[in-house]
């Protein structure tokens, strides 16, 4: 490996690292070959110099004719992996009682908030992704990037959505300091291991405070995310307006990307199903405005999808209802089926 100034690399020359631009989004992926229009894409950047795998004999390779769309999935894949490294590693380093580094989660962050404005089509793509492995790591990339996305949706300024994004990655950090024995269990939880867990809010909450280096509506946010508007939720039984605006954001966040994932305990729902679990809940226990822009934010992904019906056959959704986003026409074997009317047929997956 070398390390080059810009005005000595080579068409041919490999990337040894990923090459982060200076707003923090992956500008060139490790691996990448360099030509001379990539050189001089670098050279316009000013950077101090580049990590190369040392090839100077390597000729210049075609630049590959890649669609938009690959480039922008590559892209995601790369930094949605390199996420998960960074949040393993904070959740390790709380676990064994380190302060936290915040340094990697800053640039973790900024990476999200290029991905949600580059590319808001990342719902589907977070849908593929899912696996129950380390599900607490990429639960919190998950319910980081959502929460950012409806940040944007509501309109927030990039300060707050920088701090949605905080919240999202730390809401479960708390879960560190739940026994693993609790954490992992595959049946129901007894009366006190749910005491246990129900404290998972308030243990984070001192995490982040003993650290002292994140905002307060970070904070209350994570502490808030399982409050409820109608008081049901938990560890303090909130009601309406008291619960933290981050709170109401993180916490449709996380039961979006809960139900949509399988878990030990239960099989992930489809994501039509999870929409309407939502959309059931907006007037008594989360926050109607906030679930309503959600909905319409999300029902956006699903126009154009393959999905499966109960009766067996495939359509494609080719509309949605602007107030009714749960509630799609599927055109299917020719026949227009739509969900808004009272029907026997339901979509049972979206097959992408
Ligand atoms: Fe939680």
């Amino acid at each position: 490996m070398a390390y080059l100034k810009a005005e000595d690399l080579k068409p041919g020359m490999v990337l040894k690292s990923d090459f982060i631009n200076e707003r923090g989004s992956l500008f060139l992926a490790e691996g990448t070959a360099l030509t001379t229009h990539l050189i001089e894409r670098i050279k316009e950047l000013k950077v101090p110099y580049v990590s190369v795998v040392k090839d100077s004999d390597a000729k210049e390779v075609p630049h590959p004719h890649k669609t938009t769309y690959e480039i922008k999935t590559e892209n995601f894949l790369k930094a949605y992996n390199n996420s998960n490294r960074v949040i393993r590693e904070l959740f390790e380093s709380v676990q064994s009682g380190r302060r936290l580094d915040l340094d990697d989660i800053r640039e973790t962050v900024g990476i999200f908030i290029e991905l949600i404005h580059d590319d808001e089509n990342i719902v589907p793509k977070l849908q593929r992704i899912h696996m129950s492995d380390e599900y607490t790591y990429y639960h919190s990339i998950n319910v980081s990037l959502m929460s950012m996305l409806i940040g944007k949706w509501l309109k927030m300024p990039v300060r707050e959505l920088r701090k949605l994004g905080y919240t999202g990655v730390f809401h479960d950090i708390g879960k560190c300091k739940v026994p693993p024995e609790i954490l992992n269990k595959p049946d129901n939880l007894n009366e006190k291991e749910w005491s246990i867990m129900k404290q998972h809010p308030v243990y984070g909450y001192n995490i982040l405070k003993k650290n002292n280096v994140l905002s307060k509506d970070v904070l209350l946010g994570a502490l808030m995310h399982h409050e409820r508007k109608d008081g049901s939720g938990y560890p303090l039984g909130l009601k309406g307006n008291t619960i933290h605006t981050y709170g109401k954001i993180v916490a449709v966040a996380d039961i979006f990307d809960a139900m949509m994932s399988d878990r030990v305990y239960r099989k992930k729902r489809p994501p039509l199903q999870v929409a309407e679990y939502i959309e059931d809940r907006s007037f008594d226990s989360l926050d109607p405005y906030i679930s309503r822009v959600f909905l319409q934010g999300i029902s956006q992904f699903y126009v154009g999808n393959m999905v499966r019906l109960n009766d067996g056959r495939v359509g494609k959704v080719v509309y949605i209802y602007p107030h009714q986003p749960t509630k799609p026409v599927v055109l299917a074997e020719g026949e227009f089926l739509d969900f808004s009317k009272k029907s026997d047929v339901t979509i049972v997956e979206i097959i992408g």
